[in-house]
């Protein structure tokens, strides 16, 4: 899919803009703070109804509008649909093709979109939460017997968590709630050991690619009860195990929403042993992974690479351009750019100037 027109109204530091895209690669050029990330943001903001910068939607009005909109044409090819995104400091309501969407999961089927932010740099020094949620959303994406999963297991979660701050506990209730939660949980783990493995599948071949050396990526993710045929009885008895803790704590301890995943480049922990550089590629070729698991052309999402360049050398920068270059509809930002092949966009004082080279 690709965005191949989108207008901003009152959007964060813009009035009025109209731009036309290229279906390959777009180069958002400009100096600090001239409005670049908040051209991505927008395209972002079609696929999930949220921004990657903050949950804020007054943060995405400009400063003293009362609304804000996103406008825009996606093609999927042979169709083309018109999106529109209507913000006011109290709702945000999607449009498509003039009709309402009601489900956010309706979107993320239509306008797909992958990001690498500037902090997505130190993914792997963050906490785990952050990493959870990079899995979370793309097996989302993909599967949405995932996401209602993930769903129930939130409900069962705090319904439990909410038996735990009881005076007297409900055991009846608690084994209840602590059984369907482990159902789920079996399924969840499921997922997100397939999921991890696909992305092995691809992720050496990226890294490889963009670092130019001949290494190997890894990622490690141990579920918090091993997966096989006893997984639910020993599930079982590690919540048996843990109750009396668990009551201390007045929620639960174990479970899917405390899991983590590692990542080792040649045999270690890229978190202890990598360069700044080494998880700066590393975590970009994680993030374009995703994009090789989609098979279908034409469901392919649109990459937007936020700043990713800017602290790469001069041999990383060209092997990660000639890379995505071969993808489909991609956008970059950066202060400064050469590059061939690309339609260039310079941001000026809220003025967009278009050039391809
Ligand atoms: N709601 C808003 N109203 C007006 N200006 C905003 C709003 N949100 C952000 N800005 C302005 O947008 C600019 C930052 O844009 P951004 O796209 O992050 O810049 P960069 O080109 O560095 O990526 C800043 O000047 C900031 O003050
Ligand atoms: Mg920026």
């Amino acid at each position: 899919m690709i965005v191949s027109k989108l207008t901003l109204r009152n959007f964060r530091n813009y009035d009025y803009i109209d731009l036309d895209f290229s279906p390959k690669l777009n180069v958002i050029v400009g100096n600090n703070a001239e409005g670049k990330t908040n051209i991505v943001e927008a395209i972002y903001y079609l696929s999930l109804a949220r921004s990657f910068r903050t949950s804020e939607i007054n943060d995405l009005i400009k400063e003293r509008r009362q609304f804000a909109t996103i406008e825009a044409r996606v093609e999927n090819l042979p169709t083309s649909k018109q999106i529109v995104a209507l913000l006011t400091p109290s709702s945000k309501k999607i449009s498509l093709n003039g009709k309402q969407v009601r489900r956010i999961s309706d979107l993320a089927k239509l306008v797909n979109v992958i990001v690498f932010e500037p902090k997505d740099a130190l993914m792997f020094h963050d906490s785990p939460l952050v990493r959870r949620n990079f899995l979370d959303i793309n097996l989302s994406k993909k599967s949405p017997v995932y996401l209602e999963s993930l769903i129930e297991f939130e409900k069962l979660l705090k319904e439990r968590n909410s038996i735990l701050k009881q005076e007297e506990i409900d055991k009846i209730h608690l084994d209840v709630v602590t059984k369907k939660l482990i159902e789920v949980e079996e399924q969840i783990v499921r997922y997100r050991l397939a999921y991890i493995s696909e992305l092995n599948n691809v992720l050496s071949k990226i890294v490889k690619s963009i670092k130019g050396d001949d290494d190997e990526a890894i990622l490690n993710y141990n579920p918090f009860i091993r997966m096989d045929e006893k997984f639910s009885q020993a599930c079982a008895s590690a919540y048996m195990k843990n109750l009396e803790s668990d009551i201390k704590h007045k929620a639960t301890q174990i479970g899917i929403h405390r899991e983590d995943f590692s990542l080792n480049l040649n045999g270690k922990d890229i978190a202890t042993h990598g360069s700044q550089g080494e998880n700066r590629l590393v975590v970009i070729a994680l993030k374009l992974a995703p994009y090789f698991l989609i098979e279908d052309e034409s469901d392919k999402p649109i990459v937007v690479l936020d700043d990713a360049l800017s602290e790469l050398d001069y041999v990383h920068r060209q092997h990660l351009l000639k890379f995505v270059s071969k993808m489909g509809q991609v956008f970059i930002t950066a202060t400064e750019l050469n590059v061939s092949n690309a339609t260039i966009y310079v941001v000026n004082n809220k003025n967009i100037t278009r050039r391809n080279t």
